[in-house]
């Protein structure tokens, strides 16, 4: 094992996942942040965004030696081999990335270069990012130190980060030299996985290709869905008998609110835009798109149907962030039914295992038409109905019985299909849910 200095810019999801598992397989680590509050807390110890293991693991490699946190990437980049470039790459109005960080840590980076150095993209960019970084870099880059720009995109899911990290599918690493593909073999050579080298156009293509195919199989399920909620048949059962097939697989089948989060929305709006840019319609991701957000739609409908008036009618509604095991509530399908229902007179009554406190930082309304709760249970109290909008498995033990009793009407409406009809039908609950 080759151990190397590595300096990781940016300490969002991305950086620190990336930063502390490659201290973790024995690099010498230094996470960059801009951000002074961000790298105090890192340093005592705190970390600034919640994801499953993430804290074992940061507290493990900063007591062994292995990483470290400095608010400048002058101080990050003494005596680095690579220098991964993980800063945020937010959407503009017009579906579009918004570049201006990484075009600025481009230039740092370039004035802080003394000896050969790969310098590979982590953040999710538009193809053709990788060489105007190069060029960035050419600009800025006084002491003429040899570098090379390599794109190495992140499949990380949230929730599962650390565990996608150490055991990926693949790593891509699209290069330009033998010598940067090198470093990068050398850098993942503790991890057992396939490595796919290609050119750096390809590997910033893989990127958007694959979340976006990712989305197309949930929008297509939900389409699905539309016509099992009209005939009667049932979405589970259906996804099922087609996932059995190993060329469509199971997972990504899972029909509900559908898609939300920080990655799949942002990917698919810029793939449209890219798409557009270089003089190709890319209709089928419109309607991707479009199913997405009827899917919203329709599940309002059926709170709407169900309690016909929403003014003054009080919902529970369980779930805020956008999946599971994740405080991030960026994008997340819950905000917009949130608001929506709040539009309407409705009074909700909240609870998320980890999203609350990110949650009313961005969630408020007339006095009293929002309250968040300790436990489900109290969430449900008075409730006219139950939403049920993030799939935490814990939801799936609750007390249904008990939760009964508290409401002034049995009635639940489960946008991630995760509940027994007929369990639900023997407590008496009016149950609806998504296709089935
Ligand atoms: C995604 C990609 O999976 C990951 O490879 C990439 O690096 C970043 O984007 P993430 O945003 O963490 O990861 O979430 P993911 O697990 O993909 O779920 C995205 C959204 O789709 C969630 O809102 C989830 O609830 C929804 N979803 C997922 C469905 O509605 N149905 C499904 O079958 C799967």
């Amino acid at each position: 094992m080759i151990s190397k200095n590595v300096c990781v810019i940016g300490c969002g999801y991305v950086g620190l996942v990336t930063g502390a598992c490659l201290a973790e397989i024995g690099h010498r680590v230094i996470c960059v942040d801009n951000d002074p509050q961000k790298i105090a807390m890192l340093r005592e110890g705190r970390l600034p965004i919640y994801e499953p293991g993430l804290d074992l693991l940061v507290e493990r490699n900063v007591k062994d030696g292995r990483l470290s946190f400095a608010s400048d990437i002058a101080t990050g980049m003494q005596d680095v081999e690579v220098v991964f470039i993980a800063v945020g790459t937010p959407p503009r109005d017009d579906g579009s990335a918004d570049l201006s960080f990484v075009e600025m840590v481009a230039r740092e980076i370039a004035q802080n270069l003394k000896t050969y150095t790969v310098i590979a993209e982590k953040s999710t960019v538009p193809v053709e990012t990788g060489e105007q970084v190069e060029r960035a870099i050419n600009r800025y880059n006084r002491s003429m130190a040899p570098f090379d720009v390599v794109s190495n995109p992140e499949f990380l899911r949230e929730g599962t980060a650390v565990h996608d990290f150490l055991h990926p599918d693949r790593i891509v690493v699209g290069v330009k030299s033998a010598r940067a593909e090198q470093v990068m073999r050398d850098l993942y050579a503790p991890i057992e996985a396939r490595i796919l080298v290609t050119d750096l156009r390809s590997a910033e293509l893989i990127k958007h290709a694959a979340n976006s195919f990712l989305a197309t199989k949930i929008s297509f399920i939900n389409a699905v869905s539309q016509i099992c909620d009209r005939v009667g048949a049932d979405i589970t059962l259906v996804a099922e008998g087609m996932g059995l097939d190993p060329r469509i697989g199971r997972s990504f089948l899972q029909a509900g609110i559908g898609f939300g989060g920080f990655c799949l929305p942002k990917d698919v709006e810029a793939f449209l835009y890219i798409s557009r840019k270089v003089g190709y319609e890319f209709d089928l991701l419109r309607v991707v798109k479009e199913i997405n957000e009827a899917q919203r739609a329709c599940f309002l409908k059926k709170i709407e149907e169900a309690l016909w008036i929403l003014k003054d009618k009080t919902i529970a509604v369980l779930g805020i962030a956008f999946k599971p095991n994740t405080d991030d509530i960026r994008f997340a399908p819950a905000i917009d039914v949130i608001r929506h229902l709040q539009k309407q007179g409705a009074r909700i009554r909240a609870y998320d295992p980890v999203a609350m406190s990110r949650a009313q930082g961005c969630l408020e309304g007339p006095e009293g038409s929002i309250c968040f709760c300790p436990d489900p249970y109290e969430a449900a109290e008075g409730a006219d109905c139950l939403a049920l909008l993030t799939e935490w498995p814990q939801f799936r033990e609750l007390d249904f019985g008990r939760i009964k009793k508290s409401m002034t009407h049995p009635i639940i409406v489960d946008g991630r299909n995760m509940l027994d009809p007929k369990a639900m039908l023997e407590l008496d609950f009016e149950y609806h849910s998504m296709g089935r």
